[in-house]
């Protein structure tokens, strides 16, 4: 039985100790906006937190991240309105789209270690990310354009 906090909300899963995170998020608890991509940690697809770091979920035995905090994109805002996600739309970044829930949940990580990056930062954090559809350049803007606006509203916060 694996137990641990999924968006907030306690969890459990009967599933072998070796299943990976991914097939359990996505086939038993039905959160669906995890992607599978290649299934060998290489294309990012599969990326959610797990205690606020960017993991591929692909690769995590269940065991690894008993009664840890998992975050998926469904858990990344409230109302789908945490900076990125509005970037994400404003700049029109996902083309097929299938990439994209990995491409934010990785940004978002980057974005806690480092609240300003620039494109040396971003390339090096995304570079595991990987878009059959070639979106890079619209990630990289929309990476900065969050990244202006949590800023922007921290300094209204502490003006
Ligand atoms: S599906 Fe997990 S890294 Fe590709
Ligand atoms: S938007 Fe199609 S794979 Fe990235």
């Amino acid at each position: 039985m694996a137990k641990f906090i999924l968006n907030g909300k306690p969890m459990t899963a009967d599933v072998e100790s070796d299943t990976p995170l991914l097939w359990v998020i996505r086939d038993e608890l039905d959160m669906t906006g995890t992607k599978f991509g290649c299934g060998i940690g290489s294309c990012g697809a599969c990326t959610v937190h797990v205690n606020g770091r960017a993991w591929r979920s692909c690769i995590t035995p269940v065991s690894l991240v008993e009664g840890a905090e998992i975050t998926t994109i469904e858990g990344l805002s409230e109302k789908g309105d945490h900076p990125l996600q509005i970037s994400w739309q404003k700049l029109q970044v996902p083309q097929c789209g299938y990439c994209q829930s990995g491409q934010i949940m990785q940004a978002a990580a980057l974005l806690k270690d480092i609240p300003e990056p620039s494109d040396k930062d971003i390339d090096a954090v995304m570079g595991g990310n990987l878009c059959r559809c070639m979106t890079y350049v619209r990630i990289r803007g929309a990476i900065h354009e969050a990244a202006n606006a949590i800023k922007e509203n921290n300094d209204e916060q502490n003006a």
